[in-house]
């Protein structure tokens, strides 16, 4: 006969007070180890990076310099942060195999799922891929932070029937990006706004996609591994693709007069979900949205789509923020603005997750590099509810309802 299991013979997993399986679906509040590479303030609407404050770096930092604090735990001098960026522009070219490889792919791959093959098969092709020390993480680091802006530009010009154009070193991080991309130099706004999505989107704590770089780092696996785990839990709606789905959830609200139908609708009845809304931890406006914000204004000043966006995203949000999703703590999030700042420098709405990834790289291999100092494999366990010692019946002899399970 088959039998249940009893809570005590999962004691490991019961509370004591209450007798009942201790789960922590979800992980929520569950601190997987100490860092000090990020702090998120949930309540007072703040977020730090390695203790200086988001803020403080948007307006001061560019991109190199936050990479190479989030990577090396300090701020650079002078010289570090110029010989940080001709290791970035070195490293910029990609190998011919993988120029083929993107123009072999389907034209409709999204591309956060070509950025996941490409970062993929990059690390086929390093001969030092399997290299676990940290100088070894620190180069693979560098390389793939210098070679994703190349595959990107690339793969968008591939698939648009446009030339490909190649890096130049000339230009810094974000304005090289976006003169490959675009085919030109960008104005000084797009050049700004790019740094400064590269700053505020670099790092963000143990969030999905930086648990599922740690849970495969944890098994000293290799680095390009580690950052594919990531890529591919980055790709979700729940996480990286929301700020494809905000700017797709603009587009069908169409026009600030169908602002409150919409919302009522589907938000109210709850029939969707509001993309650009909540967080697991911030229970305060996310200190990035406010950053976006900002830009988004700007760029709604000289440009009228954006402007129609803009328009909708301010009465959605105050509609949002006097309803029951605020009383639950439930605000704007990051994605919610950064989607019309990408928008306005002319990226087509499905790259935006690829822009996200991106710039998480470095985030990424930060905590890879502070898990794994000290590294343990990750292995929770789960409490079984199911039979056991069933029996086992010969195939001629089962009768099941086949019709349960769709073939
Ligand atoms: C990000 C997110 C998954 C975090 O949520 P979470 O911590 O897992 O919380 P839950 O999904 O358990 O939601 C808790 C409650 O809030 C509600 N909720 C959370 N976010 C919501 C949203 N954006 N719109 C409507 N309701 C929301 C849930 O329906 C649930 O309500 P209930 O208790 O009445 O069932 C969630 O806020 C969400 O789906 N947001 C939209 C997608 C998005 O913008 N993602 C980018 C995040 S940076």
């Amino acid at each position: 006969m088959p039998r249940k299991l009893s809570p005590e013979d999962q004691w490991w997993c019961i509370d004591e007070k209450t007798k009942k399986p201790l789960t922590f679906k979800g992980l929520k509040d569950i601190c997987l180890d100490t860092t000090e590479i990020c702090y998120i303030d949930a309540h007072n609407s703040k977020l730090y990076y390695m203790g200086y404050d988001i803020e403080t770096l948007a307006a001061k930092s560019c991109f190199e310099e936050t990479a190479f604090l989030l990577l090396y735990g300090r701020l650079p001098t002078a010289k570090e942060l110029d010989a940080f960026k001709s290791r970035l522009k070195a490293e910029r070219n990609i190998p011919d195999d993988l120029v083929e490889l993107l123009r072999k792919l389907p034209d409709d791959v999204e591309p956060i799922e070509m950025l996941r093959t490409a970062v993929s098969y990059l690390g086929n092709l390093d001969p030092e891929r399997s290299d676990l020390s940290r100088e070894g993480i620190y180069s693979k680091a560098v390389r793939l932070m210098a070679k994703v802006p190349t595959i990107i530009s690339y793969f968008y010009r591939i698939k648009n029937n446009l030339p490909i154009v190649k890096p130049n070193n000339e230009l810094d991080h974000a304005a090289n990006f976006l003169y490959m991309f675009h085919g030109k130099e960008a104005p000084k706004l797009w050049v700004e706004s790019m740094d400064l999505s590269f700053i505020l989107y670099a790092e963000h704590g143990m969030n999905a996609s930086a648990f599922a770089t740690v849970v495969v780092a944890s098994t000293l696996s290799d680095y390009y591994s580690s950052i594919v785990g990531g890529i591919a839990a980055i790709r979700g709606v729940l996480h990286g693709y929301a700020n494809v789905a905000a700017m797709m959830q603009f587009r069908e609200i169409g026009s600030v007069d169908n602002v409150e139908k919409w919302f009522k609708e589907n938000i109210e009845s709850k029939r969707k979900r509001l993309i650009g809304f909540g967080h697991r931890v911030y229970r305060s406006y996310d200190p990035r949205a406010r950053i976006f914000k900002r830009y988004a204004a700007r760029f709604a000043e000289e440009n009228e789509e954006i402007k129609r966006y803009y328009n909708i995203a301010i009465k959605l949000e105050d509609i949002a923020l006097r309803s029951k999703l605020a009383e639950k703590g439930i605000y704007t999030n990051c994605d919610y603005w950064s989607c019309q700042v990408y928008r306005g420098m002319g990226f087509p709405v499905n790259y935006y997750t690829a822009l996200f990834a991106m710039a998480r790289i470095v985030g990424w291999t930060a905590h890879i590099l502070e898990y794994t100092e000290n590294n343990i494999l990750i292995r929770p366990r789960l409490y079984y509810t199911g039979e056991l010692d069933k029996e086992y019946i010969d195939i001629e002899k089962r009768s099941y309802r086949e019709a349960e399970i769709k073939l």
